[in-house]
């Protein structure tokens, strides 16, 4: 049976192994998937956010890595909940690895309190269900919460702009990369906040968490380690008060764009904003970026505002990405 034992951070040839071995893990069945690329992974363990600590477990065979497993913990909020995940080797499979990773992460889990496990998991559009899926059930995990997974093909033809409509009228679009302009931060900040509240989340047992300025800040500061970040916002005209936002990330020496939050916020819906932020992100990309040749994007499948807009400017759905959860007192 492999060993499963704590990675240290400072161990170099161990985090690179490890990283490999994830790659390989998720790509195996997941041909879609979008994952941390090394610098984040170095960040995120060697330089761990105000807000949440890591820790990387491996199983070892013979020496070799074959799995690998990530516990991350907040440690403001939340304090309820471990976010888990587990990656085998394909080579290593159907072994117990994966189960015995596992279980150390719930041992340590509960050791710090915490009561609600979630992990994420890919499943097809169509075919049969995911090792992941399989795994996660059979360990008496439960979908909370189902989110389509969405690309769009860059560039996208000129004709599809000229079809959809502009800003509407008493709005501007106001764009920035990277930074948010110090005297717009709180403003931006307090639509995080809505997002937060606002995006579905299903059966997650998840406390929506006030960002603060010093959280966006904070936030800009890791992410552009590894990202540009270019955000749009729909700013009134009469009073300059944000309607709404939208934001990207581009992954450096990468081509493909990861478009995150769109927000419309509550007393400006109906006036068809969120296609205008969308639509004037495309063409930020198109002028800018042109290198890029893929948008991902991801909706919860009950979201029909955003899932119609992502249709209409041609996005396609490629897999499902289900947040499973499991309770102690389920277990
Ligand atoms: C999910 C994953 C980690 C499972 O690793 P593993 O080492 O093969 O899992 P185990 O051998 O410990 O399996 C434990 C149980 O899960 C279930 N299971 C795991 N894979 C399964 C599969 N392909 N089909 C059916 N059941 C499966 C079985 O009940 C199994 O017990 P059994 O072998 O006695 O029947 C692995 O398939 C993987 O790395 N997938 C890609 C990464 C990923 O998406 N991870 C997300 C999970 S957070």
């Amino acid at each position: 049976m492999p060993e499963i034992a704590e990675l240290d951070p400072d161990d170099d040839p161990g985090l690179r192994e490890f990283f490999d071995v994830e790659q390989a893990a998720f790509r195996a069945d997941h041909p879609h998937a979008v994952l941390r690329t090394f610098p984040q992974l170095l960040q995120m363990v060697r330089r761990p956010s105000s807000y949440s600590r890591r820790t990387l477990l491996v199983a070892r065979d013979a020496g070799r890595i074959v799995g690998t497993a990530d516990l991350a913990l907040t440690v403001e909020d939340n304090l309820h909940l471990a976010h888990v995940q587990v990656g085998v080797h394909p080579d290593a499979r159907r072994r117990g690895v994966g189960l015995a990773l596992h279980d150390e992460l719930v041992r340590r889990a509960r050791s710090a309190g915490r009561t609600t496990l979630l992990g994420e998991v890919n499943q097809p559009v169509e075919g049969d269900p995911s090792p992941a899926f399989r795994f996660a059930t059979a360990l008496g995990y439960a979908v909370v919460q189902e989110e389509d997974h969405h690309v769009l093909s860059l560039p996208v033809e000129g004709a599809r702009f000229e079809a959809s409509p502009g800003v509407p009228e008493g709005y501007e679009i106001v764009t920035w990369r990277d930074r948010a302009p110090d005297d717009l931060v709180e403003a931006y900040a307090a639509m995080h906040t809505q997002m937060g509240r606002d995006a579905p989340s299903g059966e997650v047992d998840h406390q929506p968490v006030e960002i603060t300025v010093d959280r966006v800040r904070e936030g800009e500061q890791r992410t552009a380690e590894a990202y540009d970040q270019v955000v749009a916002v729909a700013r009134r005209r009469s009073d300059g008060v944000f309607g709404g936002y939208t934001l990207v990330y581009l992954a450096r020496d990468a081509d493909y764009v990861i478009q995150d939050d769109t927000l419309v916020m509550p007393e400006h819906r109906g006036h068809g904003l969120g296609m205008a932020l969308k639509v004037a992100m495309l063409r930020i990309l198109a002028a800018e970026h042109p290198e890029r040749r893929l948008v991902h994007t991801w909706n919860a499948v009950e979201n029909t505002f955003m899932q119609r807009i992502n249709r209409e400017l041609g996005f396609t759905p490629v897999e499902r990405e289900l947040e499973m959860q499991r309770r102690d007192a389920d277990a």
